[in-house]
């Protein structure tokens, strides 16, 4: 991601409470995130509808509670951008715009497409709005013209599909008339010492192919301070020999996705009922974790067990320290602890890491107004950047008529 392009975009779907594999998976890096990226978090519920069109009372239901469930685990309205997609219509006109240029063998050939499709047999999936859902999402991301991603491993193809539509767009669109004439005034307004680089550096990528060269290039202009944007990337474009970039192509940025596990060793998942909401009460977590299944060869307290044979070992790996591990390790192979015994140090570090969660949720399940402001704000700003960057992509394909 360029240094001058801290911007960051994210969605989540509406189909149910969170658990701690969305709160360790997803939230914990966003709230990293928020404070050194410039954030726009949204919930993302026509991506919801793309699954669930048969039955959308779920979603419904869940916007509201997830809004309350991001601010509860420390997303911050001060910091981050928060909004819903269907507030931002903008996301849809790019998305039809971008559905004119994109060639239908690029949706097919996402690997999530076939993959979902076989996973949810169940539903009819063979619908246009499923098979363009990964473009809605590219189009999610580049009408705030971001540079990042914070997705995990089974999204990136769809980062990737981003990039290919965004190459394709200022490839068609990027010529404006009179662009060289324009690039090599705003190469003029950098000043002379760094219009002869500029120059230098361009040169020597253009006609050696000279990457490195282009890396310093690119550097040289996010330093840039006295240009204006559309100087800026006309002068991206004019790098590469193209044309005005006027849709970036943002960059995956993998969270190592530190897997969950869920009660019964599984990945934690709503579909596999194996979760701990991050509502669930203390008594329902105690509960819950009291009645995991554990090595299924220590049946008397008698019986030695084998930790790596049981999802409660999983949660030390998460939760405890060293010595605690120890602990378990040795009580568990040579039968000196119960499994209830081993369940207490896991049940405490759930139920700490819950308490804060718990009190912030309280508040604004309180406040049902200040969740509604929040959300009512976090879309003005959302659509104030939206509706600059559709300008210029209506303004790039002809549909201005002035
Ligand atoms: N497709 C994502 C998911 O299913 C959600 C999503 C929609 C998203 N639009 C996005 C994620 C844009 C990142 C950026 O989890
Ligand atoms: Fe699992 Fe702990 Fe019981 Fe061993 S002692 S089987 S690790 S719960």
């Amino acid at each position: 991601m360029t240094t001058s392009n801290r911007r960051i975009v994210s969605g989540m779907r509406p189909t149910g409470r969170l658990h701690l594999g969305h709160y360790r998976g997803v939230l914990k890096n966003w709230v990293e995130l928020q404070h050194s990226y410039e954030c726009f978090f949204f919930v993302a519920d026509w991506h919801a509808l793309t699954t669930h069109y048969d039955d959308p009372s779920i979603i419904e239901t869940s916007v509201w509670e997830m809004v309350v469930d991001w601010l509860a685990a420390g997303v911050s309205p001060g910091a981050a951008k928060l909004f819903i997609q269907s507030r931002v219509p903008e996301h849809a006109e790019l998305h039809l715009l971008l559905s004119m240029i994109t060639p239908l063998g690029w949706l097919e050939r996402v690997p999530t497409y076939k993959d979902q499709q076989e996973k949810l047999r169940e539903k009819d999936l063979a619908t246009y709005g499923f098979l363009g859902y990964p473009l809605l999402q590219a189009a999610d991301v580049l009408i705030y013209r971001a540079g990042g991603v914070p997705v995990g491993e089974d999204q990136v193809s769809h980062i990737e599909l981003t990039r290919e539509v965004a190459r394709r767009f200022n490839h068609l669109y990027g010529r404006e008339p009179g662009f060289e004439e324009k690039a090599e005034a705003a190469v003029a307004k950098m000043g002379k010492k760094n219009a002869r680089m500029y120059r230098q550096h361009r040169k020597n990528y253009l006609e050696k192919g000279d990457q490195d060269a282009l890396a310093v290039a690119k550097a040289l202009l996010e330093g840039q301070q006295n240009i204006s944007i559309g100087d800026k990337e006309r002068l991206f474009g004019y790098l590469e020999g193209s044309g005005k970039i006027i849709l970036p192509e943002p960059q995956a940025l993998l969270t190592e996705a530190a897997k969950m596990p869920g009660l019964d060793g599984q990945k934690m998942s709503k579909s596999y009922d194996n979760t701990i909401s991050l509502r669930d009460a203390p008594e329902e977590v105690e509960k819950k974790i009291r009645t995991m299944p554990t090595d299924p060869a220590r049946v008397r307290l008698t019986d030695p067990g084998d930790p790596e044979k049981c999802p409660v070992w999983q949660f030390h790996l998460i939760y405890s320290d060293n010595d605690t591990r120890e602990w378990v390790q040795e009580g568990c192979r040579n039968a000196t602890i119960g499994c209830l015994d081993c369940k207490g140090p896991v049940i405490d570090a759930v139920k700490a890491e819950l308490k804060p969660i718990h009190e912030r949720a309280r508040e604004y399940e309180r406040d049902h107004k200040a969740v509604r402001t929040i959300i009512a704000e976090g879309c003005d700003a959302a659509r104030d950047v939206a509706r600059d960057t559709l300008e210029e992509v209506r303004a790039a394909m002809g549909l201005t008529y002035t």
